[in-house]
C-alpha cells in the first residue's frame, strides 16, 4: 500500500530517501515520486515505473536537496498514472504526499474549484494540496493544521512549501506516521522499516498530531492544539529479512522460515499463564472476567480467528465469535460486556481492524482488548490493554504465510490460558500441551519436506482457471486460506468450502476440469469427508487429497494423495496449511506471476 518517506538535514538527502522508498516497495505500489526543495522552488519527479526508474531519472536530472518527501502510490482515487502519482502539487508552492482516503474530497473539490483552483489529477490528495495552499499565510505548520481540520477520512501526509526550504510538515489521522531521529537529520516515514538504514530512534505520531520537522527540531501539536511530547522508541532493524538466501522469492523464504518463526514465537514460554499477554497490567484479572471472545481480523488474519473459534469453544469451553473487521465495524451488534475483544493483524496497521477495535470499545467497554500482532510498535499493539507479539520477523511477501502460522500459535496460547483459568486443564495437561507446541517446529519441517510432491500437484494446476478447496471442522478455515493463497499469487479463481456444503450448491461446478483440494486428516469427521469426496469423484472431479499416513485411501479411486504425519490433533490446522502455501507458491512460479507482489494487492492495508 502507499508509503511515505521524508528527510530534512544537511547534505544531499535524495539518495538516502530513494533508498528509504525502496524499502517500502515490498508493500506493493503502482507509481512513485519525489518532491524536493531546490533553490527556492519545489521540483517534482514522478514515474509509473519502479523506484529504480525514479532513481535513474533523478541522477540524469542531477537533482539534489536537503529537504524532500517521496511516495509509493497504490491507487484508490484515480487510475495508476503519472498525473495521479504523488507528490501532488498546488501550483509551484505546495507539494503533498498522502496515504489514506479523504471521504469529503468531492465537496472540498467543488468548494476549491469555485475559489479558482484547477484540478489536474483524479486524486483525493489534490484537495489537500489546494486546501493547504488556500490556508497559507506565511506559516506551513499553521496552514496544515487549518487544512486537516476540514478533512474527513483517514490520512497521513507530508508537505513541503516552496517558501520554507528546510521545513517539512506532517499530519496523521487513522494512517500511521513515524518520525525518525538522526544525529543531524530528521526523517519521516509511514513505517519505521523504511528508515532503519538511517536511524533506530523513532517517535510515533498520534491521531490528530501535526508535526514540524527540521534538521534541528521536531515540534508536535496535538488534536487540541497543544504542544505534545511523544515517547521515543528504539527499534532494532532485522535486515536479514531482505536477504533471499537460497530462495527465489520472499514467499518461499518465509514459508521455509516457519519452523524458526514458530520457535521464536514460543521462545521464553515455560508455562501457560495470563502474564503471557501483558506484563504491566493485571492480565489474570482481566482474562478471568471474560465469558466470551470476539475475534476481529481481515483476510488471512480473519481465517486465523476462524480457526481459533474451534479451539476456544472445544478446549477452553468459551463462546467465540469471529467477525470480518470491515463488516463488524458498521454492524449493529448485541454487546456482551464480558467479552474479550481480540484484534488479529500481522501489520497492526490495517484500517478496518483498527476501526473494528475502536467500534468494539465504543459499543461496550469490554473488560479487555487484546492484540495478536507481528509488529511491536504498531497502532493496534498500542491500542489494546493486552497483547501477544508474534515473532515471525518482518514478512516481505504480500501473501501472508509465517505471520498466519504464528498467529495460530498465539491464539492457541490464548485458548490454553483461558482453558486453564476456567478449570478445563490441569497442570499436567497444560504441560503436555506445551510439549506438543515445542515439537511443532519439527513437525512443520516435516510438512515442508513435502515440497517436491506439492510441485507435482502444481504442474497440474498451472493451466487451470478454477479450483475448489474443501475442509471440515477446524480445517474449514484452512480450506479458505488455501483458496485465498492460490487466488492471490496465481490469479486462479479458487473457493474454499466446508465440505458438507458441497451438495448445497458448489457441486454444480464440479466436472472433469475442476480440481478439488481436500484436507482430510484421519479425525472424527474423516468418514463424512470421504462421503463428500465420493460426491466429487462420482461427477468426474479431480481430487487432490492431503491426508494422514495411516488413513485408508485408494489412490486409483480417490485421486492424488499426499500423506502427512499422523497425530497432529488440534495442531493439525497449523501443519495442513503449509502444503497449501507451497502449492500456491509453486503454481504462481509456473504461471510466471509476481508471487511476492501480486497484482493489485498491497501489504498493510491502511485504507478502508
Ligand atoms: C493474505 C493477506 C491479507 C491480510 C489482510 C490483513 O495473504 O496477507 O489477507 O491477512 O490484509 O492484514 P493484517 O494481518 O496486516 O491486518
Amino acid at each position: 500500500m502507499c508509503g511515505i518517506v521524508g528527510a530534512s538535514g544537511p547534505g544531499n538527502q535524495v539518495p538516502q530517501l530513494v533508498k528509504a522508498l525502496s524499502r517500502l516497495e515490498y508493500r506493493g505500489y503502482d507509481s512513485c515520486g519525489i518532491a524536493l526543495q531546490a533553490t527556492g522552488r519545489i521540483r517534482s519527479v514522478r514515474t509509473l515505473r519502479r523506484v529504480t526508474d525514479l532513481e535513474q531519472r533523478l541522477t540524469t536530472l542531477g537533482l539534489e536537496s536537503t529537504t524532500c518527501i517521496a511516495h509509493t502510490r497504490w491507487a484508490t482515487h484515480g487510475a495508476p498514472s503519472e498525473i495521479n502519482a504523488h507528490p501532488i502539487m498546488s501550483g509551484d508552492a505546495i507539494a503533498v504526499v498522502h496515504n489514506g482516503i479523504i471521504e469529503n474530497y468531492q465537496t472540498l473539490r467543488i468548494a476549491l474549484s469555485s475559489r479558482g483552483y484547477t484540478f489536474h489529477s483524479e486524486t483525493d490528495t489534490e484537495v489537500i494540496a489546494h486546501l493547504i495552499h488556500s490556508e497559507y499565510t506565511g506559516d506551513l505548520l499553521v496552514a496544515v493544521r487549518r487544512a486537516v481540520k476540514q478533512l474527513h477520512g483517514a490520512y497521513a501526509i507530508a508537505v513541503l512549501c516552496a517558501n520554507e526550504p528546510e521545513r517539512l510538515v506532517a499530519a496523521r489521522s487513522g494512517s500511521p506516521l513515524v518520525v525518525g531521529i538522526g544525529a543531524e537529520h530528521n526523517y519521516l516515514a509511514s513505517d519505521c522499516w523504511a528508515l532503519h538504514h538511517l536511524t533506530d530512534r523513532f517517535i510515533y505520531l498520534d491521531d490528530g498530531d501535526v508535526a514540524l520537522i527540521t534538521p534541528e527540531r521536531i515540534q508536535i501539536i496535538d488534536a487540541d492544539g497543544r504542544d505534545a511530547q511523544r515517547p521515543l522508541f528504539r527499534v532494532k532493524a532485522h535486515d536479514s529479512a531482505v536477504d533471499l538466501g537460497p530462495h527465489q522469492h520472499f514467499m518461499q523464504k518465509e514459508i521455509f522460515e516457519q519452523p524458526k518463526a514458530v520457535r521464536d514465537t514460543l521462545a521464553a514460554i515455560d508455562t501457560i499463564s495470563p502474564s503471557l499477554f501483558g506484563a504491566g497490567v493485571d492480565a489474570r484479572k482481566l482474562l478471568s472476567e471474560v465469558d466470551n471472545v470476539l475475534l476481529l481480523g481481515c483476510g488471512t488474519s480473519y481465517y486465523a480467528g476462524l480457526t481459533a473459534k474451534y479451539w476456544l469453544e472445544s478446549i477452553a469451553g468459551i463462546s467465540a465469535q469471529v467477525e470480518i473487521a470491515s463488516e463488524y465495524r458498521y454492524r449493529e451488534t448485541v454487546t456482551n460486556r464480558r467479552t474479550l475483544v481480540v484484534a488479529i493483524s500481522q501489520s497492526g496497521e490495517t484500517a478496518d481492524t483498527i476501526g473494528a477495535l475502536d467500534h468494539a470499545k465504543e459499543l461496550g467497554e469490554p473488560p479487555a482488548t487484546m492484540a495478536i500482532c507481528n509488529v511491536a510498535t504498531s497502532s493496534i499493539m498500542r491500542a489494546t490493554t493486552l497483547a501477544y507479539l508474534t515473532r515471525a520477523g518482518i514478512e516481505m511477501g504480500v501473501a501472508s504465510t509465517k505471520a498466519f502460522t504464528t498467529q495460530l500459535v498465539a491464539l492457541l496460547l490464548l485458548t490454553l490460558t483461558l482453558a486453564r483459568l476456567r478449570g478445563r486443564l490441569t497442570a499436567a495437561q497444560t504441560g503436555e500441551w506445551l510439549d506438543r507446541l515445542r515439537r511443532l517446529p519439527t513437525d512443520i519441517e516435516s510438512a515442508l519436506a513435502l515440497e517436491t510432491q506439492i510441485m507435482g500437484w502444481a504442474v497440474d494446476f498451472a493451466d487451470l482457471e478454477h479450483a475448489l478447496f474443501l475442509g471440515r471442522g477446524m480445517h474449514f478455515p484452512i480450506a479458505l486460506e488455501g483458496a485465498l493463497k492460490l487466488k492471490e499469487v496465481t490469479y486462479i479463481h479458487a473457493e474454499g468450502y466446508a465440505a458438507g456444503e458441497l451438495k448445497h450448491g458448489p457441486l454444480a461446478l464440479v466436472s472433469g476440469a475442476m480440481p478439488v483440494v481436500t484436507i482430510a486428516p484421519d479425525d472424527q469427521l474423516f468418514q463424512k469427508l470421504v462421503s463428500n469426496m465420493a460426491e466429487v469423484h462420482a461427477r468426474g472431479g479431480r481430487l487432490y487429497v492431503l491426508t494422514d499416513s495411516s488413513s485408508a485411501f485408494d489412490t486409483a479411486k480417490d485421486g492424488r494423495l499426499i500423506r502427512m504425519r499422523d497425530g497432529a490433533g488440534m495442531l493439525s490446522p497449523i501443519l495442513r496449511v503449509i502444503p497449501l502455501q507451497l502449492l500456491a507458491y509453486h503454481v504462481g512460479c509456473l504461471r510466471g506471476t509476481d508471487v511476492d507482489k501480486p497484482r493489485n494487492l498491497a501489504k498493510s492495508v491502511t485504507v478502508e
